[in-house]
């Protein structure tokens, strides 16, 4: 037997798991987790403090990258630029906080928002295979924007 460290290969693996009866404790792992990158992830609320939108991100092991989990401005209050204020905070902390790049994955309807945004879509350090997997079996796309 040995312990070693995670490997991009092993993204089949946990993928293909089953991993009951774990499914809520992953889903408050993710949470708990989220609640630990206070300083790159942002809430979007009115005057009242109401909710208007959220962006969750986590920043690497080696700090050099950012992971923008997920963008959702609610219903209501979509088109009206919370979505782009969300984003920007999160660029401003990865200027400041000198970050490389920020990495996301998001489906073909949404790639016109991030292009927009300074986002393009890339695969690197992936296998060939995981590219493949996430383009036609998840039907999501890679993105990223650099900084440095
Ligand atoms: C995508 C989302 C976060 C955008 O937030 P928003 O606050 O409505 O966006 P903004 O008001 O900042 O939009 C700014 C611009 O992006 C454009 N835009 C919005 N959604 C777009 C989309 N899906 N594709 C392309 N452009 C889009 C707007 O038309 C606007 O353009 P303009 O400045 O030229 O008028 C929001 O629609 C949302 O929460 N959607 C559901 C969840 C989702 O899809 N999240 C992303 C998952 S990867």
């Amino acid at each position: 037997m040995n312990i070693r460290n995670l490997r991009v290969e092993d993204f089949f693996l946990l993928n293909e798991l089953d991993w009951s009866p774990l499914p809520k404790e992953r889903d408050s792992i993710y949470l708990l987790m989220a609640l630990e990158q206070q300083p790159c992830s942002f809430v979007a609320q009115d005057d009242e403090g109401t909710f208007l939108g959220v962006l969750l991100a986590s920043r690497g092991a080696n700090g050099d990258s950012i992971y923008l989990n997920h963008l959702l401005v609610h219903q209501n209050a979509r088109g009206l630029g919370l979505g782009s204020r969300l984003m920007a905070a999160l660029d401003d902390y990865a200027v400041q906080a000198g970050v490389a790049q920020i990495w996301l994955l998001c489906e073909s309807e949404t790639i016109d928002y991030y292009q927009s945004k300074g986002y393009a879509e890339s695969y690197k350090y992936l296998t060939q295979e995981l590219e493949q997997y996430l383009l036609t079996k998840k039907r999501v796309h890679r993105m990223v924007k650099i900084f440095k």
